[in-house]
């Protein structure tokens, strides 16, 4: 089975757009791949934290997990941090990434600039830990959006420059766009993507967001102004209502090209509406077993373990191979 890795950062609440890009494909890809997934807090921690609310982010995310669809037996799923083959691989790849290739690396540039009070060397060298979360396990397939897909080369120009140094340490990853992947666009500025770390809260929908609020959030949400307030696909002209239609699309199963002439003749707040509607009832279900499973603290205590354990064991055989091939003295 092709080996797939991916995580969320726990920076705040899981939003829609974490699940129609990441959750809802991970629980798809269970079956027919070797999958692990995971919390990735050494890299929340590039931005300023407060450690309860990371704590317990972690906590919220993991429990999301499970109540979203990804079966522990089935899948690896651990947090980053109990795992520390990611950090001790991490430090290794740094010495072989170059300055110049991180200088290059346009969320570096996009996040610093967004955050000028702490430009730390973690955020600089985030693709490198990156980097190391894949070549841990040999991932082959990694699912990525357009903005991951720089950081995936510089993840396969680091495996490569090893493999010509030492032999063949790493597999070489490849992106791997999901089939229906979308990309849930902010509520209130639908040109640029739903982000759980949002300073404006209107701007995006948190999985175990209030039903009522949540649908206000999205019947509030920003829609075109053209004179005929019609209904159609395209992202460009009709960023807002084509978010709406995605959104409705994902959360329906209906394909958007079948969603199309149902809104010919309505306006604007009917799809709305509907929008509001099919994503309560989405995310009703999961609502009730994230509730569940977060109370189980011994349970998310014993998934914890396991999972942690498990990658720990995968992690330890390519980190042994580095150490060994770079000259480090084993005392085993
Ligand atoms: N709006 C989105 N639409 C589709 N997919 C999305 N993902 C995130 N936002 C959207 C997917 O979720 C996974 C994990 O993302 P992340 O938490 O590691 O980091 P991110 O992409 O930076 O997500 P956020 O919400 O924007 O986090 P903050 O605000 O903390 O930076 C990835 O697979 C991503 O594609």
């Amino acid at each position: 089975k092709p080996i797939v890795l991916s995580g969320c950062q726990p920076s705040g609440q899981l939003t829609i757009g974490n699940y129609m890009g990441a959750l809802k494909q991970w629980v798809a890809m269970q079956d027919d791949h070797d999958c692990l997934y995971m919390l990735v807090d050494l890299h929340a921690i590039t931005v300023r934290q407060e450690p309860a609310a990371l704590n317990s982010a972690c906590l919220d995310g993991l429990a999301l997990y499970l109540a979203c669809g990804i079966n522990p037996q089935k899948s690896t799923l651990f947090i980053q941090s109990q795992v520390p083959e990611h950090a001790q691989l991490a430090w290794v790849l740094n010495c072989y990434a170059q300055m110049g290739e991180l200088n290059r690396m346009t969320q570096f540039k996009d996040k610093s600039a967004r955050n000028v009070n702490n430009i730390n060397v973690g955020l600089y060298s985030y693709p490198v830990l990156q980097a190391a979360d894949i070549l841990l396990y040999q991932a082959n397939q990694v699912p990525v959006g357009e903005d991951q897909k720089q950081h995936l080369e510089l993840t396969r120009d680091i495996a490569t420059r090893m493999n010509n140094l030492y032999g063949e340490i790493f597999t070489l990853p490849e992106p791997f766009i999901p089939e229906f992947g979308a990309r849930v666009m902010s509520l209130q500025e639908p040109e640029k993507k739903m982000s759980k770390s949002d300073s404006n809260p209107n701007n995006f929908v948190g999985l175990l967001e209030d039903p009522k609020k949540l649908a206000k959030k999205i019947k509030r949400a920003v829609t075109d102004s053209d004179e005929q307030a019609r209904i159609y696909f395209d992202v460009k002209e009709k960023p807002g209502v084509s978010n709406l239609l995605s959104l409705l699309s994902c959360a329906t199963g209906q394909s958007i090209s079948d969603l199309v002439p149902q809104y010919e003749d309505k306006m604007y707040g009917h799809l709305k509406g509907d929008v509001a509607e099919a994503v309560v009832s989405l995310l009703t279900p999961i609502q009730q077993r994230y509730h569940e499973i977060r109370n189980d603290r011994a349970y998310l205590d014993e998934v914890m373990q396991q999972g942690a354990q498990k990658a720990s064991a995968r992690a330890t055989t390519t980190l042994e191979k580095v150490y060994k091939a770079l000259g480090f003295i084993s005392v085993t």
